[in-house]
């Protein structure tokens, strides 16, 4: 399995090494850490270049403009080429947290898109209660390669991304009791075009709900996938790895 999206930054953990130990032992072959501002960013490259089965993704999230963070591409393009960089991300637009100024973040969003088709990358999306212009903005500059981190949009909405090749990320929301809307896509929507992720150390999946999640725990992800699909977990652990290698050039 692959965890394609991570936060495993020193300040949520104080043993990253053992917590990569345990993934090698159970059968986590790859873990994506993203970033979300320059020094999440640095702090993702710094880990590829620690650990062989880490990857990273460099990207600026909305936050950067209200909270007066680094917002310059140049220097998140000095970080491309210094470490397994497989993806830009996360970059996306977040309405839930940021109302004002939605221009600005769909600026912002634009530019990382750009530089990722400058080295061929593919892009990790952040969207939060911003799915209509996320699609929009997709649908003009068509990134080769895409995937929407932490899918909690409509089953609607999943399949008219997929119309755009864009690959679902499913997490632990999926796992949660009043998870409908999620349980749905996933029936619904092909294997072939979901791929897994914790968010580590966010929306850690049942049954460890409410405490700190780990990359590990992505198997209970494909847990639950299998369950809602009907199929053995490995036909899931299979589908979603070989997704994932389509999706990163690892
Ligand atoms: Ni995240």
């Amino acid at each position: 399995m692959i965890d394609i999206h991570c936060h495993l930054e020193n300040k949520y953990y104080n043993n990253i090494e053992e917590i990569i130990e345990k993934c090698k032992k159970n059968n986590i072959e790859k873990i994506i850490v993203s970033g979300y501002d320059l020094e999440s960013s640095i702090e993702a490259v710094e880990l590829s270049n620690t650990y062989d089965n880490v990857y990273a993704t460099i990207g600026y999230l909305p936050e950067v403009i209200y909270e007066n963070k680094i917002d310059d591409i140049k220097e998140l393009e000095k970080l491309v080429k210094l470490g397994k960089v497989v993806g830009i991300g996360e970059i996306g637009l977040d309405y839930h947290w940021y109302q004002e100024n939605k221009e600005k973040q769909k600026e912002l969003f634009v530019k990382q898109i750009l530089l990722a088709q400058k080295y061929n990358l593919p892009i990790v999306i952040h969207c939060r209660e911003a799915i209509t212009d996320c699609y929009e903005i997709l649908k003009e500059y068509k990134p080769k390669k895409c995937v929407m981190h932490c899918f909690s949009g409509s089953l609607e909405m999943a399949q008219k991304f997929i119309d755009l090749g864009v690959y679902i990320s499913i997490g632990g929301i999926s796992t949660f009791k009043n998870a409908k809307k999620i349980v749905e896509v996933i029936k619904n929507i092909p294997l072939e075009y979901i791929v897994l992720e914790t968010d580590s150390p966010y929306l850690t999946p049942e049954p460890h709900r409410g405490k700190i999640n780990y990359p590990y725990y992505v198997s209970y992800v494909a847990d639950k996938i299998a369950n809602i699909k009907g199929v053995e977990k490995q036909v899931v652990e299979d589908i979603t790895t070989a997704n994932s290698y389509k999706l990163f050039d690892f």
